[in-house]
């Protein structure tokens, strides 16, 4: 047999992002398609690197498609993600063969921090490329947000911007590339004020955001101009722009949630103590900004230059558990591939 009909085996990587406009609801539950547009900042060394390979014998024991996280069998809610994501993929592709599926996460291990954009944008490229698809950026980004919506933005690397689309068929809710991560020195430092996983999943408390949050068409109208002055701030590399509309947006969307029936509250102590700690430090003259996601954890945005003083100071926050410095990174990326 000639090396060239043996099936590809593709690996990918991808960094996971952190939203500074916030993507918090959708048009369009089935197709994952966003209610807004989002902004976001991909990451450099906290990621995902998945290996793909369609072949008959990649069928696992049990039937259906072979999938391993870290090394282990993969959960089964997270393995019945990946083989709905794999059907898609399938189709487009016209092929009906079983998958093998090996994912590891450099996101460190009960930090609570999302690793569904870095694990779908690497899927979804790596998964796309061994079916033979070879897909232009924004249809990948589109694909990935099949997956999760924040993996449409890891695709690109620095500062992204995310369309919410008009499209019924949500082929133009795909994001693109607004600065590249080389082009502005900006750190990202987390506070980690929690282990495990979150209490209540991004898309069940979107639903329950949408359903009963009396605050929800408020939240809709306010993104679109954060969405304006954040990309602005961008492109004029201007910190202090950016920042605010970052933590005005972040401090909504939680408002949004916690107005929900049940209230939908992400934060504990330390996340206000650390939200408390940056105040200081701005009143202090240091331009540090935080955002917070669907979890406890708040990631504080400064300038390269700043992080030194920023990272001891969350650190020393009550409750704050470890920090994290984090820096932009690149887009999803192949990183191998091979005929076996
Ligand atoms: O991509 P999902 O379904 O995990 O949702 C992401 C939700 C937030 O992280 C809170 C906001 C965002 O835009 O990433």
């Amino acid at each position: 047999m000639s090396i060239y009909s043996l099936p590809l085996s593709v690996t990918a990587r991808a960094g996971t992002n952190i939203a500074l406009v916030k993507y918090w609801g959708k048009r369009d539950p089935t197709l994952n398609l966003p209610a807004t547009g989002s902004l976001s900042l991909t990451l450099a060394n906290l990621g995902s690197e998945t290996r793909v390979r369609f072949a008959p014998d990649a069928e696992a024991a049990e039937g259906g498609d072979r999938i391993t996280l870290d090394g282990a069998p993969a959960p089964p809610r997270f393995a019945e993600r990946v083989r709905r994501f794999l059907d898609l993929v399938r189709q487009e592709a016209r092929i009906g063969l079983p998958a093998e599926v090996a994912t590891r996460n450099s996101v460190p291990t009960a930090a609570g921090l999302a690793s569904s954009a870095a694990g779908f944008a690497a899927l979804a490229l790596a998964a796309s490329r061994a079916a033979g698809m070879k897909l232009l950026p924004p249809e990948l980004s589109a694909l990935a947000r099949q997956g999760s919506g924040s993996a449409a933005r890891s695709i690109f690397g620095g500062f992204v911007e995310m369309a919410a689309g008009e499209r019924s068929d949500g082929s133009d809710a795909c994001a693109q590339a607004l600065l590249p991560a080389s082009a502005w020195n900006v750190r990202l430092v987390v506070a980690i004020t929690a282990e495990g996983s979150k209490a209540i999943g991004s898309s069940e408390a979107m639903e329950l955001t949408a359903k009963t949050s009396p605050y929800y068409s408020g939240w809709l109208q306010a993104v679109p101009q954060d969405l304006v002055a954040a990309r602005a701030a961008v492109l004029a590399q201007d910190l202090a722009g950016l920042g605010r509309v970052a933590e005005r947006n972040a401090v909504r969307m939680h408002a949004c949630a916690m107005a929900a029936d049940p209230p939908i509250v992400y934060w504990n102590g330390a996340t206000l103590a650390a939200m408390e700690t940056v105040w200081r430090l701005r009143t202090a003259g240091t331009e540090t900004f935080f955002t917070i996601d669907a979890g406890p954890h708040v990631k504080v945005l400064c300038a390269a230059s700043d992080a030194t003083l920023v990272e001891p100071a969350l650190a020393s926050t009550p409750g704050v558990l470890r920090t994290l410095v984090l820096a932009p990174g690149p887009g999803a990326e192949v990183v191998r591939e091979e005929r076996r």
